[in-house]
């Protein structure tokens, strides 16, 4: 029997071509950084995240049309930075700066074998679903759900990377997971893996820990140790997404769940079809996310 590549562990000894091709990628845009020490220190006070949030007008502009939007779904207008921050919360801004220093990373990259819609879609979906699940497992026990929305949007970072420098390696894992009918990070090979390389822009970015080890485990959650929680949940809405037809590639596979995910999120699979269905379903709100990120 075909050994079971699923739950492998990612690896890190990784060619000098990759390397140079994550160093190449600039550290996130000065502003974005700048802007992302604020906002990610809890210490940080209401005002201080605005005047941060200033310095980068196009942001600023995009966090007040998003807090009007469908996207929170409250009936009042939303006419001041300040609100938007307060409405959204810090975790949440944080995790919109860094998605937009990440769309800036890899603006004008479109040579990449996939539909850069269709990955952001599949990245969106998966992180509204993370956030929606740890809402309802939050009822049992403390869970940041802003820090499952990050993780979710940012889960699958390292196909990105793959795809802007190393196209051939996606297409080969691409075109022989449509062959075998099996999901497509099951054909990537070691050191190559998007979770893997994923992990090592995570690194390169100075992403929190807990960031970096959602991306880097995702699809082997019983390898995360302390985010095992995390990299478990996001490894469940991944496989969500999926099955609610939001995948990057058009014919892929959806990929196999992990006992262990399956024992740090109890809730019963139904429960979690009606989540992801009603996830779908809320197109407005992924609609005007995804304008956010354009
Ligand atoms: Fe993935
Ligand atoms: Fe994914």
């Amino acid at each position: 029997m075909p050994r079971d590549r699923t739950m492998d562990k990612p690896q890190e000894n990784f060619p000098s071509s990759l390397i140079a091709a994550i160093d190449g990628i600039p550290v996130l845009p000065p502003l974005v950084a700048r802007i992302g020490s604020v906002v990610s220190n809890p210490e940080s006070s209401v005002d201080a995240i605005v005047s941060a949030l200033r310095m980068d007008p196009i942001l600023s502009g995009k966090v007040l049309k998003l807090s009007n939007s469908a996207f929170v779904g409250i009936p009042r207008t939303i006419s001041s930075l300040k609100n938007a921050v307060v409405l959204l919360g810090q975790k949440r801004i944080h995790s919109l700066v860094l998605a937009s220093g990440v769309t800036s990373a890899f603006r004008n990259r479109d040579s990449v074998p996939f539909a850069i819609h269709n990955y952001w879609k599949h990245s969106s979906v998966v992180a509204a679903i993370a956030e929606t699940t740890a809402k309802h497992l939050k009822r049992y026990e403390a869970i940041e759900t802003e820090e499952v929305f990050a993780a979710g949007l940012l889960h699958d970072i390292g196909r990105m990377v793959l795809g802007c420098f190393f196209a051939s390696t996606v297409e080969t894992a691409r075109d022989l997971a449509s062959r075998e009918k099996v999901p497509v990070h099951e054909k990537e090979t070691a050191p190559m893996t998007h979770a893997g390389v994923g992990a090592l822009l995570a690194d390169h970015w100075n992403f929190p820990r807990a960031l970096r080890d959602a991306i880097a485990y995702h699809h082997c959650p019983g390898c995360a140790g302390d985010n095992v929680r995390l990299a478990s949940i996001v490894h469940i809405a991944d496989i969500l997404a999926h099955v609610v037809g939001a995948h990057t590639f058009d014919t892929e596979a959806i990929p196999r769940l992990s006992p262990e995910a399956q024992s740090h999120v109890q809730l019963p699979p139904e429960r979690l079809k009606v989540i992801a269905d009603e996830t779908l379903q809320n197109e407005k709100k992924l609609e005007s996310f995804l304008s956010f990120l354009a």
